[in-house]
């Protein structure tokens, strides 16, 4: 189960409610920061108080909630508490990754294999599937990173760039359901080839990191996403980089 902890913002009829779903990573951090000065309440998702609270302890608007996402019964409660504590999910942004490879096929493992699709696919099925109402009525919008590794696998990244295209799959399939249902709701998948922070500039001042998407940058494109038409969206595969070429360099 969900455990809370936190300063949302006071409710009122014209908030929005953003999850965001693997919120301690860099990524997960900077895109948070984003939507809060957008004027979301965020409910930053994680699997670590500890991690949750050095990310966000103090930060306003900020919703910290520790979740097991790849624990579908733990998922729905969390998204029941969503629904009771904020009136409900207008966005979910599903930043849960993880990698694993080998040299070749023969060297891709069982584990590896399971632990990518659990980490990067169960829990986007569980949290899309929890969150799907809420989103379909709000007009909401969910989206989540793929990688360029699905358009061009490797041997090397085989099992990863399998898992990353049941993503693009489902994604793909959420959005076909809320067309059909008529709903303004919008599924997207943002597509990099890696993801680069400021930590990692200054740790390796000699990498040139090319192709390689800012962590902001990323942040910005996701959280523009409720402000853009869901015919716009819906069902649209993003390149992070073609879309928003970073100011960095
Ligand atoms: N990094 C790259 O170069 C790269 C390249 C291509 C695509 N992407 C994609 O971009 C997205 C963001 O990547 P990233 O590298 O910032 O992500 P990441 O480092 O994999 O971050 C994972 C996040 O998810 C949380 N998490 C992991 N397992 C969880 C679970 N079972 N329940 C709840 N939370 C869980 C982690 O927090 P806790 O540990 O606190 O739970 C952390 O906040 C991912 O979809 C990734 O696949 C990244």
């Amino acid at each position: 189960m969900s455990t809370a902890a936190g300063t949302p913002r006071t409710r009122t009829a014209d908030t929005r409610t953003a999850v965001v779903a693997g919120a301690t990573s860099a990524s997960g951090i900077a895109l948070t920061r984003r939507l809060v000065a957008d004027g979301f309440t965020v409910v930053a998702v994680g699997s670590d108080a500890g991690r949750l609270e050095a990310a966000f302890a103090g930060s306003d608007g900020v919703d910290r909630r520790v979740c097991d996402l790849t624990d579908e019964i733990a998922v729905g409660g969390l998204a029941e508490q969503v629904l009771a504590g904020h009136g409900g999910a207008n966005a979910l942004f599903h930043l849960v990754g993880g990698w694993r490879g080998g040299r070749g096929i023969t060297s891709q493992t069982t584990a590896d294999l399971d632990v990518l699709h659990r980490s990067v696919f169960v829990t986007l099925f569980n949290t899309s599937r929890a969150f799907y109402d809420q989103l379909a009525e709000r007009s909401g919008r969910l989206a989540a990173v793929t990688a360029t590794a699905v358009a061009s696998p490797t041997a090397a990244n085989a099992s990863y760039a399998a898992v990353k295209a049941s993503v693009d799959a489902w994604l793909q399939a959420v959005a076909q359901g809320f067309a059909r249902e008529g709903t303004g709701a919008a599924a997207t998948a943002v597509v990099v080839k890696a993801l680069v922070d400021d930590a990692m500039r200054q740790q390796h001042p000699e990498r040139t990191f090319p192709g390689f998407t800012h962590v902001d940058d990323l942040a910005r494109l996701l959280a523009s996403l409720p402000e853009s038409t869901a015919g716009e969206v819906n069902g649209a595969r993003i390149d992070a980089e073609r879309a928003q070429p970073s100011a960095r360099g």
